[in-house]
């Protein structure tokens, strides 16, 4: 870490073993791992991270997520968790805990001011992401769920070469403008090498409350159609649901809340589906 972000003092520590074999450790105890990443900013993937985590950790995997949106982290927030990470007994870092089976780590959690601007260029980056997996103590899990900003820079790169299982879920809205930057996420995994799970659409229709009537906001099925072209498996739909800014703002789980929802639905279709896989 670069001495002069606030906050970083256990960072600066030298390691006992190699970044690269710590890191390997880790990732050693955790089953399947998905990058959770897309073409476009502000399309949910943020949003599909944390509600497809609870969900999985609701039908009772240990999930981890991980938040390497390293200049805009919004987990926290989303999950309500405040506070800097601790340190545990084996001077490793101990994630921030949603729920008995969710645990998470976000830049943010290693800032003393969360309104610091971190500027940071791509191999500060690189080995600020090694350390997120290798000096945090995650402990055994089943999932964990890195949730990218938006684009094919470093930090999607960065998790393609440090985790070589991960698998990608592609967010898009659905409309065209969109779509097209799919495309080039769908180019980033076949040229990293990473497998891509499927592609999700959110903000795909929103039910009018008062007639009922399914309004197409940004149209309707063009992630299908895209997957289809692409020849990557499609996940399914999220509907648009007000309530869904409500909660990531105020850091209340959507899926508790609103459990019957059909964006709740939407997610626990997507959970089984992750479960399910190879
Ligand atoms: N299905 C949905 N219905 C309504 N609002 C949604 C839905 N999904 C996400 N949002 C809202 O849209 C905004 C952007 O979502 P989010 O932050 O998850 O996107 P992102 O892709 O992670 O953005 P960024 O590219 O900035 O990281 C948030 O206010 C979020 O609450
Ligand atoms: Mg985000």
């Amino acid at each position: 870490m670069k001495p002069n972000q606030k906050g970083m003092g256990i960072m600066d520590k030298p390691p006992e073993e190699s970044p690269d074999r710590q890191a390997a450790k880790s990732l050693s105890k955790i089953g399947k791992k998905f990058l959770v990443m897309s073409g476009k900013g502000g399309v949910g993937k943020s949003s599909v991270s944390v509600n497809l985590s609870i969900a999985l950790s609701n039908l009772g995997y240990k999930v981890g997520l991980m938040d390497v949106d390293i200049h805009g982290p919004d987990i926290p927030r989303m999950l309500g968790l405040e506070g800097m990470l601790g340190v545990n007994e084996n001077k490793k870092l101990q994630p921030l805990i949603f729920s008995e089976n969710l645990t998470a780590v976000s830049i943010e959690g290693l800032l003393q001011n969360k309104d610091d601007a971190v500027i940071w260029r791509g191999p500060v980056k690189h080995s600020a992401i090694r350390q997120f997996i290798g000096e945090v103590d995650w402990g055994a899990l089943d999932y964990l769920l890195i949730d990218a900003p938006p684009g094919t820079g470093d930090e999607p790169l960065t998790v393609a070469q440090l985790i070589d299982d991960t698998k990608a879920i592609i967010v898009t809205t659905p409309q065209e403008v969109a779509l097209a930057d799919i495309r080039k996420s769908i180019n980033f995994c076949k040229t990293v090498g990473m497998e891509i799970f499927g592609l999700v659409e959110n903000m795909s229709g929103f039910e009018c409350p008062h007639c009922g009537k399914t309004v197409s906001l940004f149209g309707r099925g063009g992630g299908e159609r895209t997957a289809n072209h692409g020849g990557i498996p499609f996940r399914g739909r999220i509907p648009f649901d007000p309530e869904m800014v409500s909660c990531g703002d105020s850091g209340i789980s959507y899926l508790e809340k609103w459990r019957e929802s059909s964006v709740s639905e939407a997610f626990n279709r997507i959970a089984r589906q992750v479960s399910e896989a190879d």
